[in-house]
């Protein structure tokens, strides 16, 4: 893929995210409709719908051909998945319905599957945060790289849970406080994009989720890996998408926290660690 047209799907991408980041702020503290999706707790917002429009129509309008899978309005398939539009209107919509305000735009676009330009924009920072395969990370047009924390002990890390949560044993929680435990500390900001972000900007050591889906983060993998990053599935192997499991780190601490989630005792048994 020529660096050309991987820069011109990054402006198209900036000029929708920015365009939604603007209903999000517009909208801030007037929220009028809140409601619950299928799951208890997973809620949408008119502002969600608002800015998913907004985004998909810019997206459209300069890409007629390319397919698309947003959060709130599902697949629009042109026939092809040659090029895939990954897109999260508001990541962090429970933060944005409490008046809390952590949340962001994620746009990112696969290529054979691939993702390959992301476009991560949140609001209430005014920090764009953007990266195309080849041509680097930046965060307001200023480069960003990993942070260099050596050891999972040294480390600050991010994760998060899924809204099936209360359905499943296999919910995190056993993880994240193992983590808690192992680390200098372990954070949950209920925005994944921003998790990812948090990794690129040198900000967050490590991140790990399962139950994601690909408009969390199919920007944020980008930013991530352009800012020197590493992105697998739990088990250090090359991360499946559909699997909902990805671990996302500054390289240096990439073994040791795979070993952990991989290795996380039973509860109760961290004494001696
Ligand atoms: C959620 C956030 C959260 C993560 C959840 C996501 P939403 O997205 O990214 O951090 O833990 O798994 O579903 O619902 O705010 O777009
Ligand atoms: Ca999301
Ligand atoms: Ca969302």
């Amino acid at each position: 893929m020529q660096s050309q047209s991987l820069a011109i799907f990054l402006d198209i991408a900036t000029e929708a995210a920015l365009a939604a980041g603007a209903i999000i702020l517009e909208s801030w503290g007037q929220l009028q409709i809140i409601k619950e999706k299928e799951r208890s707790g997973d809620l949408v917002t008119e502002i969600d719908t608002k800015s998913e429009k907004t985004i998909v129509e810019i997206i459209q309008r300069h890409f007629p051909h390319h397919s698309l899978l947003a959060e709130e309005g599902g697949a629009i398939d042109k026939g092809s998945q040659e090029y895939l539009w990954a897109i999260d209107p508001l990541d962090g919509t429970t933060n944005y319905a409490h008046g809390y305000p952590i949340a962001a735009v994620s746009i990112g676009l696969l290529i054979q599957g691939i993702p390959r330009v992301g476009v991560v924009y949140n609001p209430f920072r005014n920090e764009l945060f953007r990266a195309a395969t080849g041509l680097g990370a930046t965060c307001n047009r200023q480069t960003i790289r990993v942070s260099n924390t050596p050891k999972l002990e040294q480390s600050l890390l991010v994760s998060g849970f899924a809204y099936d949560r209360r359905e499943t044993q296999d919910n995190n929680y056993r993880e994240f406080c193992y983590l808690t435990h192992l680390t200098q500390g372990v954070r949950r900001s209920g925005s994944a994009a921003l998790d990812l972000t948090d990794v690129a900007a040198g900000r967050i050591d490590g991140y790990w989720e399962r139950g994601i889906k690909p408009w969390d983060i199919a920007a944020g993998i980008v930013i991530v890996e352009e800012a020197g990053g590493k992105i697998t599935a739990y088990d250090q192997q090359p991360l499946n998408m559909a699997s909902g499991r990805i671990l996302a780190t500054n390289g240096k601490i990439h073994n040791s926290l795979s070993q952990a989630l991989l290795n996380t005792p039973p509860w109760g048994k961290w004494d001696n660690q």
